[in-house]
């Protein structure tokens, strides 16, 4: 049985978060999609948050599993026996950055791989960051997350005025 993990800070699962967790749900026999820290980043949404949009927006896959872990990725793959950890690649901008951890925890655990799958390019523009720009100006945000979570994105937007 294969298992990959797909990580990340997921402030909020977009649909290009979805469309990598999909297609990596079409390759191995478990997915874990792990709500991690990013610590060069300040979210918006609690961890707890995050995890139950991710429960909503996966509901119909049946090998995808959530679950948060607050220390380091290379630890969590090993904790749980994963083979690969998958990551989605929208453009070359994000490739240094991701090269470098992807060899950090190939480091720390030689046992996990790190695999890359591009974006589609309907999804190549979108990020949490702008999700979360675009609601916190009144646009509409349709299209970039599923809908089960749009209410509570604007919810959270209206209540806190936090900034993206
Ligand atoms: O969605 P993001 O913010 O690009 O995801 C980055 C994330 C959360 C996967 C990365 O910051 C991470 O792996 N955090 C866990 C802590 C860790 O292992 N840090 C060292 C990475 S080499």
């Amino acid at each position: 049985m294969k298992t990959a993990v797909c990580p990340g800070s997921f402030d909020p699962v977009t649909y290009g978060h979805l469309d990598i967790i999909r297609r990596a749900a079409g390759m191995f026999d478990r997915v874990i999609v792990a709500v991690m820290t990013n610590s060069s980043k300040q979210p918006m949404f609690t961890k707890e948050e995050r995890v139950e949009f991710l429960r909503r927006a996966t509901a119909g896959l049946d090998n995808v599993e959530i679950d948060s872990f607050d220390g380091l990725l290379a630890d969590y793959a090993r904790q749980k026996n994963a083979a690969v950890i998958v990551k989605g690649l929208r453009a070359m901008s994000d490739f240094e950055y991701e090269f470098q951890m992807a060899l950090t925890n190939r480091k720390l655990n030689p046992e996990t791989e790190t695999a890359f799958l591009t974006t589609t390019a309907e999804h190549m523009y979108l990020s949490s960051s702008l999700v979360k720009q675009v609601a916190q100006l009144g646009g509409d945000i349709t299209g970039f997350v599923p809908d089960s979570i749009i209410g509570d994105i604007m919810e959270k937007v209206r209540c806190t005025g936090k900034q993206a």
